[in-house]
């Protein structure tokens, strides 16, 4: 039986796993996917485990996505540009780090039916997910990207990678014609960005990467000031499923019950 794992910290509340194994049951396929709280001193050896073929596939999250590249032997294009892995692998005894947000990013985009090409977009946050979803948004061409963070250091670091992005202070409201919040604000039910969206809103497209819970007040607000919303739940469905298709050289069936997994 083949193993896979999906390690972070905290992981208690990582949905990958009911999201695998359904598709490993309904593909048929000889496999487990479990959950694995670490430390980072022990990172090394759990990816040493995929060398040995003790682990089959590993799915990285926060807060590893960085800190797993160097025990690796080579990095795809996407998570080279973003230093951002998310999917290992082992290829002819190379171990090789993925990013599969990025397509999880696009596909999300894509399926909700609004062309992102030369529009402006406004990310709050500067987190884990951010190289990704900037990646993603220069890849469909959109017009301009500004980011605003908290910690207005961390947004600057950004800048390294993706020269051409503007930063904002946190708390000014830019125009834009996407709004993307990459923020863990929301994540709690009470969460509030104190932020004012109403001058800047109408027609407009607000994403929350969190999916749970499904509709954060961010979200509520867009909708409310008649926005288009979507919550994160494809753009983690697509990255689970991309994950899917490269161990299992399978392509899952994305339908109601996988959607209605995710729902706590
Ligand atoms: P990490 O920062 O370790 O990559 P993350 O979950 O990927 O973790 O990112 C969390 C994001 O939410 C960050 O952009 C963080 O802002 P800071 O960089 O200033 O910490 C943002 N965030 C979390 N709590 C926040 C809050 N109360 N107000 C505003 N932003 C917040």
């Amino acid at each position: 039986m083949k193993k896979f794992l999906v390690i972070g910290n905290p992981i208690e509340h990582s949905l990958s796993p009911k999201l695998h194994n359904y598709w490993i049951k309904s593909n048929g396929i000889d496999a487990i996917y479990e959950k694995q709280k670490l430390n980072e001193s022990e990172l090394e050896q759990v990816i040493l485990q995929i060398r040995k073929k003790k682990i089959d596939g590993v799915n990285v999250t926060v807060p590893f996505k960085k800190a797993v590249i160097p025990f690796l032997d080579e990095l795809t294009f996407e998570a080279k540009n973003t230093q951002s892995v998310n999917t290992i692998y082992l290829k002819n005894n190379k171990l090789i780090g993925h990013n599969t947000d990025i397509i999880g990013f696009e596909t999300s985009i894509e399926m909700s039916g609004y062309n992102v090409f030369n529009k402006e977009v406004f990310i709050l946050g500067a987190g884990g997910v951010v190289p990704s979803i900037i990646f993603a948004l220069k890849k469909m061409e959109v017009s301009k990207i500004k980011i605003s963070n908290r910690t207005k250091e961390k947004a600057e670091n950004l800048k390294r990678f993706f020269k051409d992005i503007e930063i904002k202070e946190w708390g000014d409201v830019p125009n834009f014609d996407i709004i993307i919040n990459a923020t863990s604000l929301g994540l709690k039910k009470e969460d509030n960005l104190s932020l004012d969206l109403s001058l800047n809103s109408g027609n407009k497209f607000f994403y929350d990467v969190i999916y749970n819970p499904n509709e954060t007040n961010f979200l509520k607000i867009g909708k409310k000031l008649g926005n288009k919303t979507l919550n994160g739940k494809l753009m983690f469905i697509y990255q689970a499923l991309s994950a899917f298709n490269i161990w299992h050289k399978q392509k899952p069936d994305v339908n109601e019950d996988v959607i209605k997994l995710l729902d706590k």
